[in-house]
């Protein structure tokens, strides 16, 4: 498949990166399909990551990103959900390789600036979380 999800979560935004950060997407290649700036309620972000409900990290997982404004955007790409990750770099900042957007501006495993689907599969649960067919170009 050729979409996945980004979000540029919370930490990011408030740090003034959302500029950086969207042009590492563009020099990449990926072609931004959708994108808003939106706050998710608490009730929202438990929704967005109910696959991880039963986690420990659950509740600071949904404050953090219902705290402030994200952007979330639909990506196009050849491989994209695998072509985000990559450019994401691992979960935890500590730990991913040089160039990559979680190296470069996450803080940790908690705020790590940015989220990316991680299946084909739940890539298309997560565009049509946010984005209606009319949002789409
Ligand atoms: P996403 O792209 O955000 O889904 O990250 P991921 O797929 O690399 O990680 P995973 O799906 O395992 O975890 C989802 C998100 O939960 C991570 O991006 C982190 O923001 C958060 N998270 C994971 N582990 C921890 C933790 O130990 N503590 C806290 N506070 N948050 C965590
Ligand atoms: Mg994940």
């Amino acid at each position: 498949n050729n979409l996945t999800l980004g979000i540029i979560k919370p930490d990011a935004v408030r740090q003034g990166k959302i500029g950086l950060i969207l042009q590492r997407i563009i020099d990449r290649g990926f072609n931004i399909r959708a994108m808003k700036l939106i706050r998710m309620t608490r009730e929202e972000a438990e929704g967005f990551y109910a696959v991880h409900r039963e986690r420990p990290f659950f509740g600071e997982l949904t404050a953090f990103m219902s705290s402030g404004p994200c952007v979330v955007m639909v990506l196009e790409k050849e491989d994209a959900v695998r072509a985000w990750r990559d450019l994401m770099g691992a979960t935890d900042p500590a730990k991913a390789a040089e160039g990559t957007i979680r190296k470069e501006f996450g803080s940790s495993v908690g705020e790590n600036a940015v989220h990316g689907s991680d299946s084909d599969e739940n890539a298309a649960i997560e565009i049509a979380y946010f984005f209606s067919r009319l949002e789409m170009v």
